[in-house]
């Protein structure tokens, strides 16, 4: 029998992380999550303000001083460089950010969620911030980690890397016709699905540098959505709800530490069974 003091361990204490998009609803989790191991945190967001409150949160949550929050657009390289530059080798990037596409419509009017309407300039955004951006951070910082002989690379994918969206969930009853009613945008299945794409060429490409790469696939968070989506939603999944904000925590911390040491290329759906369904 290994002793236990001889597992791998979770302790990222002396370890470097960097979370992408961290200042929305997610992202200071995961931050939380690492900085309550021990780990030094960069939370990097497009909009610097909301990294900077996350940092706030995530300091006063785990009492860790070592959080700093900094700006970053994923899409733009020389950005990514320089943060590069100026935070030193990672051991964990966590690549988070996504443009949250709201799906919503108005009454009578032609909806631009819908694919025949989808603009091709919003397709191009999206994709450039939830896919390319993640393969872009991935090069910069997952080539100093192959470089370094260490690192960990974890991808936030969604339910629908698995599955596909269930148009029903975003009908309006106001709406008469079918061809108006809102629907999860084409962008979002493609990016999720295209991360596990990435996820796992990473995993192949890396893993003799010491580099594991794996997909956390979250189901909805509860975030006060309207009443009518969460019951229909709820109905499809089998735990009975939709997940709490800090649910994926104990997910994070596994597939960033050593505790995952074996895990690389894998796509951990953490959903309430709604995939399984
Ligand atoms: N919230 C959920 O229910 C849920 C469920 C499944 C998967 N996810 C995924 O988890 C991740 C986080 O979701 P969230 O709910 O926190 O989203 P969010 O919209 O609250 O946060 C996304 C963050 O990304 C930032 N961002 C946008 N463009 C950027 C850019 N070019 N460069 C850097 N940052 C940029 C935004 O400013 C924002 O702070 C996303 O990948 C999302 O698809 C979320």
């Amino acid at each position: 029998m290994v002793p236990l003091s001889e597992l791998p361990s979770f302790d990222l204490s002396g370890r470097t992380a960097l979370v992408t998009g961290g200042g929305g609803l997610l992202g200071p989790q995961h931050a939380a999550a690492l900085a309550a191991l021990g780990a030094r945190v960069f939370i990097a967001d497009i909009a610097e303000d909301r990294a900077v409150a996350a940092a706030q949160f995530v300091i006063a949550e785990t009492s860790n001083e070592q959080v700093t929050a900094c700006h970053l657009d994923v899409t733009n390289t020389s950005n990514i460089e320089a943060l590069s530059a100026k935070v030193g080798p990672l051991d964990i990037l966590v690549n988070n950010a996504a443009i949250d596409a709201k799906v919503t419509a108005a009454p009578g009017v032609a909806n631009g969620t819908r694919l025949e309407f989808f603009p091709l300039e919003q397709w191009r955004l999206e994709i450039d911030v939830g896919l390319t951006g993640a393969m872009l951070c991935s090069r910069t910082f997952g080539a100093v980690m192959a470089r370094r002989g260490r690192g960990v690379i974890l991808n936030i994918a969604s339910d629908l890397s698995v599955i596909a969206p269930d148009q029903r969930l975003y009908r309006q009853s106001d709406i008469s016709e079918d061809d108006q009613q809102p629907v999860k945008p084409v962008t979002y299945s493609v990016i999720k699905h295209g991360l596990i794409g990435l996820t796992r060429y990473l995993a192949t490409y890396w893993a003799h540098c010491g580099v594991r790469v794996n997909a956390l696939s979250p189901g909805g968070v509860f975030n006060g959505q309207g009443e009518d989506f969460v019951l229909r939603l709820t109905e499809l999944i089998p735990v009975g709800r939709m997940a709490r904000v800090n649910e994926y925590r104990s997910a994070v911390q596994f597939l960033c530490s050593d505790a995952s040491s074996y895990m690389n290329g894998q796509n951990v759906v953490m959903d309430g069974g709604r995939s399984v369904l």
